[in-house]
């Protein structure tokens, strides 16, 4: 935290929607197919796959797991009193927990589900958005992820009260597919796509969309 603070990070993200691993059923199968030596490149354990990455050198990583299990708001609390950056927690789901958020103080919530990868038997994100964004009253920034594959997608999310989306794999299949320019593309077919959905909408700024743009909204 302290070399993110340094490097003039602005804003700190904690994910807080993983906290006791998970059933990887689909890589479980496959890994019995898979032949390749893993151990010839990597060593075992999150300690041997992080290593790798230059952003955790002289870092003491034995021991580290990315389930966290006893996470608590104590320490959430601990973590907003220790850095001077913005705190975001990302997975948040409920409104009970955005109202925890504003409790404690936190600065911005991203609502995930860690792209189903923790679980998938739940709500999909889009649909535990509006209730996170009533809970907050305007209080902090809430973005969403999770399943946002395009840009009618995005304009949903941005009507619903999101401040703004993230993407995952979109990207990820661009930069596998074609390097850089493939990102960039994957950022400029849902950027195009926006515009083109907000013409169809007779929207001409983002700060105009609202509920109203969605049928349950008009409902309500
Ligand atoms: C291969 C992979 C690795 C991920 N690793 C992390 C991680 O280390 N920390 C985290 O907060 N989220 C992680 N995520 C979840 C993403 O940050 C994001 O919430 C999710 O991918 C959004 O859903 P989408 O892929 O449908 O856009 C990962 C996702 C993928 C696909």
């Amino acid at each position: 935290m302290k070399r993110a603070e340094r490097a003039g990070c602005p804003v700190l993200v904690l994910t807080v929607d993983l906290p006791a691993g998970r059933n990887t059923e689909t890589e479980a199968r496959f890994a019995k197919n898979d032949t390749r030596q893993c151990a010839n490149c990597h060593q075992p354990g999150w300690a041997g796959i992080l290593r790798r990455k230059p952003m955790f050198d002289g870092l003491d990583l034995n021991g580290v797991s990315f389930s966290f299990p006893g996470l608590t708001w104590e320490f959430v609390r601990r973590l907003k009193d220790t850095t001077k950056m913005k705190l975001v927690l990302k997975g948040i789901e409920t409104r009970e927990d955005a109202a925890l958020c504003v409790q404690h103080g936190v600065d911005g919530i991203i609502v995930s589900n860690h792209g189903g990868r923790a679980q998938e038997g739940g709500r999909a994100t889009i649909e535990c958005l509006p209730e996170v964004v009533d809970a907050v009253q305007g209080k902090m920034p809430v973005l969403v992820d999770g399943g946002v594959r395009q840009s009618t997608d995005v304009f949903k999310a941005l009507a619903l009260g999101a401040k703004g989306v993230g993407i995952g794999r979109p990207y990820i299949w661009g930069l596998a597919a074609f390097g850089r320019p493939g990102v960039d593309r994957v950022l400029d077919l849902l950027t195009r796509e926006l515009t083109l959905m907000m013409r169809h909408a007779g929207v001409t700024s983002v700060g105009k969309l609202d509920r109203t743009f969605i049928i349950d909204g008009r409902r309500s």
